[in-house]
């Protein structure tokens, strides 16, 4: 599959372990950078990468920043986004069966870098649960979003 990556300043140092992770695991990354230490605004790199999943470019996206919660919150502003912040292989895995989760959100200055590659594979190898009630309830969120955009490109 292919992956778009994106992080921000705090997450400079860890992305190259990160895309080299994802490349071991067979997917091709798209890099959106960040591609120095210098402080930029994690607004654009979420735009690019959620821009390129929400155009159907990507398969899915990989943000980090700080905290993960800055890149999700402009994620989810995107259409057909859902952006989710993980914590533990076990809330990554969630996202991916139960939300659908197509950008998973990662804290470079939280988690540690053996629990961020467990948490990324955990997300790529869990499939969306084939369970009627969590496909209606992603089926409801794109409804939430067409009511709430109407009118927007
Ligand atoms: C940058 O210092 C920090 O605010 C950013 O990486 C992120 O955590 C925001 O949500």
């Amino acid at each position: 599959m292919n992956i778009a990556f994106g992080c921000d300043h705090a997450g400079y140092k860890l992305r190259d372990g990160i895309i080299n992770f994802v490349e071991s695991l067979g997917h091709r990354v798209i890099d959106y950078g960040t591609h120095s230490a210098a402080s930029c605004d994690y607004t654009e790199i979420a735009g690019a990468v959620s821009g390129a999943v929400s155009s159907g470019e990507v398969q899915r996206g990989i943000l980090m920043c700080g905290t993960g919660i800055g890149m999700s919150i402009a994620a989810n502003k995107f259409r057909g986004v859902r952006a989710a912040v993980c914590w533990n292989r076990e809330v990554a895995k969630l996202c991916a069966e139960h939300n659908n989760a197509n950008i998973l959100c990662l804290s470079a200055r939280f988690s540690k870098p053996e629990d961020i590659q467990d948490m990324i594979e955990a997300w790529i190898k869990t499939p969306f649960s084939p369970e009627a009630r969590h496909r209606q309830r992603v089926e409801k969120i794109g409804k939430l979003e067409e009511k709430m955009c109407k009118g927007r490109k």
